[in-house]
């Protein structure tokens, strides 16, 4: 009955991903095209004064230079700007809106030409004055002290501070993590086809068709038929796209106002005015026993946000699910800067938040003289004690055991600066991860035609993490037909409805959903063939039946089975048609998150500072992997943009300026292959009776939670030395 899912099926889109055949956002053709260059204000905080585009309108070739003077209508309220994932306090950010200059490198003007090189040629002619405000700030660690709680996500439990005070052993330190930038190899971009009689099709590059759609239809005060949003294919965006960005913004006005078809591509450099992860400083106090024991864990997140929005995710709290504490406190507080906002980047608060506890938690185990498994495991919860529940799974122990096992753990000598290799110090680090598993209503449509082919469709996107070929994989194995006959459509907001893609929520989503509508086929089905005559399956009872090798069977009696073209012809139907909205019962008795145990080694040239990864352990528990392989893919590069946040990435702001210095892939670090050595990505069995009918609990964002942890981990042990603030560059390492 499994035929598929669990396997490493490949990617069902692979082959049109590596032809070519995949079209992007920024790719589809139009009659008629013209392109739009977005010109960015230089200053973080003040006001346009005067926009001058006499010059830039005089180049041959341009048609248009759009600014808050001379734009179309666009929507006043703050609700018609709030998408399904804008934060809850504040007001989203409006291109063109007006005067307003709220962060450096804000789009300010749209130059619209016959191409792409005049419209970026002509906005270089479009002169600004502004109007600069007194005084503005971009720098989280200069306004600290402004920082303000914002919100309360988890109650405190006993008495945090006289425990932390009163501890037999205690740590508490800062750790910083800056600001970084998603940059996903396919860049922001929108094509608004214009369909002659005012409709819209929008190609966009989004992880939420139907969220862009309804952002659209209120921004711009059009009925839904009137737009239709499009993006089959994404080029990786981790949470960039979840909320619509300002390039659909500006392309949809470009073609409302010109009344043609319309392309905005923002360059790498533009990619860097719009979400980014918040730089947060995560101060985390821990005290122990003797024996090594928590008796108290304090954990406060102070992050930065924009001045319009209040953007805050939960850093601090991970350690309630962790371990085991009597006395906690866990605090949120945001700082407002002259910057935009922030937005989701790859486990939203966990990557950042856990990797101070688990940086904490290893200085911990040092001053304890205890092996940093060897604490956790003394702390481990089986319960999340915020809400006192038991997990559905948590397979966690064994991610340990497994994990240590594979990496040789066991042959670690304790002392720093105790492992060498040639002239290199060696170091071994580990560290938890942890992240939610979600899941969210779906639905599904199956069309399945007499000839033994089935189209699926959903509005979801598939960003790269195998939407396609998950949905693909449990569609065959509920209709019991090849992968081959099963064709997947989905991003398409005329498509039944889905939520954005996102929080890792949407594997067990949408096989749900598959799974739903599946059923709804096979109930047709049943009807249909249990009245033919003398029919093997009269009576048969729905529950009692699966679909299977092109034939509906019971499964008590598999020689009961009638065949579906049969069954179907009986009936006269050329098609079924079955739609389903899936939704999951809430269940109030169960905590529900993933685990990993991730190990790492480091090779340290100490006269150079320079540290290499050598060695990556991941061992991760997410109940039921739907595909080995894009899961495992999904966890490599997980692993391989924790490596980044360890060692190579920050976005540096000039605070002279409020302006990024380095925005583009050149300055701003990120891996490249020759950073990446050997990456062993584990999945721990971890059967789930509890958490959905498939037992699955969703992979992707699991996989860097705690891997910059393991790895400033492994550089203390090699070398040392205790670097809090990240990236670790070997400037930091050699000071
Ligand atoms: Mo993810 S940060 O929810 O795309």
């Amino acid at each position: 009955m499994n035929a598929y899912v669990g396997t490493p099926t490949s990617r069902v889109d692979g082959r049109a991903k590596v032809t070519g055949a995949a079209k992007y956002a920024g790719e589809f053709p139009a009659d008629g095209l013209v392109h739009g260059f977005v010109v960015e204000a230089t200053i973080p905080c003040g006001r346009i004064a005067r926009l001058d585009s006499t010059e830039a309108l005089k180049v041959k070739g341009v048609l248009d230079v759009l600014t808050h003077a001379n734009r179309p209508p666009l929507a006043d309220a703050d609700e018609a700007w709030k998408d399904e994932v804008a934060p809850e306090d504040g007001s989203p950010f409006r291109p063109l809106y007006d005067d307003s200059v709220k962060f450096n490198g804000q789009p300010i003007a749209l130059v619209v030409a016959e191409d792409w090189e005049t419209a970026k040629f002509a906005a270089t002619l479009v002169r600004v004055e502004y109007q600069e405000a007194q005084a503005f700030a971009t720098d989280l660690e200069a306004e600290r002290g402004k920082a303000a709680e914002v919100k309360k996500p988890h109650k405190p439990r006993g008495d945090a501070a006289a425990a932390l005070a009163g501890a037999a052993a205690r740590h508490e330190a800062d750790y910083f993590i800056p600001t970084e930038h998603h940059n996903p190899m396919e860049l922001f971009a929108t094509t608004a086809v214009w369909d002659g009689d005012g409709r819209l099709t929008v190609y966009d590059k989004t992880q939420g068709v139907q969220n862009v759609h309804k952002f659209l239809c209120g921004v711009f005060d059009r009925k839904p038929d009137d737009v239709r949003v499009v993006s089959p294919y994404v080029g990786g965006a981790f949470g960039s796209g979840l909320r619509p960005q300002y390039q659909v913004v500006l392309a949809t006005l470009a073609a409302l106002a010109l009344k043609r078809s319309v392309r905005v591509v923002l360059t790498r450099q533009q990619m860097y005015g719009i979400g980014y992860r918040p730089a947060t400083i995560e101060r985390v106090g821990l005290g122990a026993t003797s024996d090594g024991t928590l008796d108290a864990v304090t954990h406060e997140a102070t992050a930065i946000t924009s001045r319009y929005e209040d953007f805050s995710r939960n850093d601090a709290g991970w350690a309630d699910q962790l371990y085991r504490s009597p006395n906690t406190r866990f605090t949120h507080k945001l700082v407002r800067l002259d910057v935009s906002t922030p937005c989701d980047m790859r486990a939203p608060g966990a990557a950042s938040g856990v990797c101070a506890l688990e940086c904490a938690m290893d200085e911990l185990a040092v001053a304890l003289k205890l092996d940093p498994i060897e604490l956790r495991l003394k702390c481990y919860s089986d319960r999340d004690q915020s809400e006192g529940l038991p997990y559905t799974s948590k397979q966690l122990r064994e991610c340990y055991a497994r994990g240590a096992d594979a990496f040789g753990w066991s042959r670690r000598s304790p002392t720093p600066r105790s492992m060498r290799d040639g002239k290199e110090l060696v170091g071994w680090g580990m560290a938890t991860g942890i992240w939610e598993a979600l899941q969210m209503p779906v639905a599904v449509r199956i069309v399945l035609t007499s000839n033994g082919h089935a189209e699926v469709s959903c509005a979801a996107s598939d960003i790269g993490t195998g939407t396609y070929t998950i949905v693909a994989q449990v569609a065959a194995d509920a209709l019991g037909l090849p992968i081959e006959n099963i064709s997947v459509r989905l991003a398409d907001s005329t498509l039944p409805q889905a939520p954005v893609e996102g929080g890792s929520w949407m594997a067990a989503s949408s096989a749900h959903a598959v799974l739903a509508a599946a059923e709804e086929v096979r109930k047709e089905l049943l009807r249909l063939a249990g009245t033919m005559p003398g029919s093997p399956l009269a009576g048969a009872e729905l529950a009692d039946t699966v679909l299977i090798d092109g034939r509906i069977a019971t499964t008590s009696d598999n020689s009961r089975t009638v065949s579906i073209a049969d069954a179907m012809r009986h009936g006269n139907v050329e098609r079924i048609e079955k739609e389903k909205l899936n939704q999951f019962d809430e269940d109030k008795k169960h905590a529900r998150n993933t685990h990993s145990a991730v190990f790492a080694e480091v090779k340290v040239d100490e006269q150079l500072g320079v540290i290499r990864v050598t060695r990556m352990v991941s061992a991760v528990a997410a109940g039921r992997i739907l595909n080995t392989k894009t899961g495992r893919s999904q966890i490599m590069g997980s692993v391989v943009w924790g490596i980044g946040m360890a060692l190579h990435e920050e976005t540096v702001m000039d605070p002279r300026f409020g302006r990024i210095m380095n925005p583009n892939i050149a300055e701003y670090h990120i891996p490249v292959n020759a950073d990446i050595q050997d990456i062993d990505v584990i999945f721990v069995d971890e059967p789930d009776a509890h958490i959905n009918a498939l037992g699955v609990k969703g992979l992707g964002e699991i996989g860097i939670v705690g891997v910059p942890a393991a790895i400033a981990n492994a550089v203390y042990h090699a070398t040392g030395k205790r670097i809090r603030r990240f990236p670790i560059t070997l400037d930091r390492l050699l000071d």
